[in-house]
C-alpha cells in the first residue's frame, strides 16, 4: 500500500463548528472518509491535525520515508510559516496545497503563501471537494 499523507494545520480541529459560512459545516472525519474514498487502488490515506507548528514539521520529516505525497491545508501557518515550507522542500514525492476557502477572495494577508513556492498544485475554494481533487492529483503522479 502506498500511503499519502492528509496535513492539517491550525483550527481546522474545529472544522463544521468554526465559521462555518466560510468552512462549512462538514467535519475533519468527513474530509478523511472523502480523501480515503478518492484513492486508487494500492493507495491509503492518513490523516493528521494539529494546532502546533513544529508538529506538522514533524509529520512531513517523519513522510519523506513513508509515503508517497502530501496533502497539505496549513490553516494559518500558510501565510507565516517558512519553517512548514524548508520542512516541504526537503521531501520529495508530490506536495498539493489546499484551501477549503477561496483565499484570494477574502484579505490581502491570505493572498501570500509560503507553502506555494513548494506546492506542485494548489486548490481554493473548492471546498472539501479541494482535499479529493489533490488525493487523486497524487495517485496519478506516484503511479506515472
Ligand atoms: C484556510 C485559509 C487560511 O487563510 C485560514 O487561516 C485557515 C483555513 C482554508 O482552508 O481556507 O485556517 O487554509
Amino acid at each position: 500500500m502506498k500511503t499519502i499523507l492528509i496535513l492539517n494545520g491550525p483550527n481546522l480541529n474545529l472544522l463544521g463548528k468554526r465559521q462555518p459560512h466560510i468552512y462549512g459545516h462538514e467535519t475533519l472525519e468527513d474530509v478523511e472518509r472523502l480523501c480515503a474514498a478518492a484513492c486508487d487502488e494500492g493507495f491509503e490515506v492518513r490523516l493528521e491535525q494539529s494546532n502546533h507548528e513544529g508538529r506538522i514539521i514533524d509529520w512531513i520529516h517523519e513522510a519523506r520515508e513513508t509515503t508517497c505525497g502530501v496533502v497539505i491545508n496549513p490553516g494559518a501557518f500558510t501565510h507565516t510559516s517558512v519553517a512548514i515550507m524548508d520542512a516541504l522542500n526537503t521531501y520529495e514525492p508530490p506536495v498539493i496545497e489546499v484551501h477549503i476557502s477561496q483565499v484570494h477572495k477574502r484579505e490581502a494577508f491570505r493572498h501570500h503563501s509560503y507553502v506555494s513556492l513548494r506546492a506542485d498544485g494548489v486548490i481554493a475554494g473548492f471546498g472539501l471537494d479541494g482535499y479529493a481533487a489533490g488525493v487523486r492529483r497524487i495517485c496519478r503522479l506516484a503511479s506515472a
